[in-house]
């Protein structure tokens, strides 16, 4: 039986590395529609645990210099190169889509379902970023996990960042990488 449309794109899917994404980014409706389809996800309790923080134009520059100010503090012998990467860390990508978790405190669904539903978020965009033809790259690195990154950006003390979700038009084509095999993975549970 031939694989359908659908298949064939979850097969298709594959990262581009942010330095390889170039303008232009997705216009506003055709990001827009990209997340349409990256809400889809299942979400326990329809507790909506996630939001969007577009960082696109002079912010990324902007984002790019805190980081740098930041590693310093992080770090006094921080070396000039990561300095370098750090800044120019959000300026590859036309577009950065971070994606904001948002878990509350809930009797039935624990915070670790509410983060995964935001990481679906995360893996839905790329799907939608490739199916209108854009590369994308899911990124975290230090200034996900950075208290003071956090704040800066605007986040409230319980929100965490899921992924910061590179966005922009393939410069190259997508490289392929081994993937798992999944019957190796698989193992039946017989009691
Ligand atoms: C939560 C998460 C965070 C990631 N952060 C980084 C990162 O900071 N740097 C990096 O090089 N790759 C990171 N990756 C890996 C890339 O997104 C990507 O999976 C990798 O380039 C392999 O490409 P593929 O998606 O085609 O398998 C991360 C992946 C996940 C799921």
């Amino acid at each position: 039986m031939p694989d359908s449309p659908a298949l064939q794109a979850l097969d298709a899917r594959r990262s581009l590395p942010s330095r390889q994404l170039g303008e232009p980014g997705p216009d506003p409706d055709t990001l827009l529609r990209m997340l349409t389809s990256a809400v889809r996800v299942p979400d326990h309790g329809k507790l909506v645990p996630f939001r969007f923080l577009r960082i696109a134009g002079d912010a990324r520059h902007s984002l790019g210099e805190y980081l740098v100010q930041r590693s310093r503090e992080r770090d006094p012998n921080v070396s000039a190169a990561q300095l370098e990467k750090d800044r120019l860390r959000f300026s590859h990508p036309p577009l950065v889509i971070t994606v904001v978790a948002r878990p509350r405190p809930n009797p039935k669904v624990p915070e670790e379902e509410q983060l995964m539903t935001a990481g679906c978020v995360c893996f839905a965009l790329l799907q939608a970023a490739q199916a209108l033809g854009f590369g994308a790259q899911w990124l975290t690195a230090w200034m996900a996990f950075d208290p003071a990154v956090r704040a800066h950006l605007g986040l409230a003390g319980d929100e965490r960042i899921a992924g910061f979700i590179h966005i922009g038009t393939p410069r190259t084509e997508a490289p392929e990488r081994e993937r798992p095999d999944p019957a190796a993975l698989l193992q039946d549970w017989v009691g």
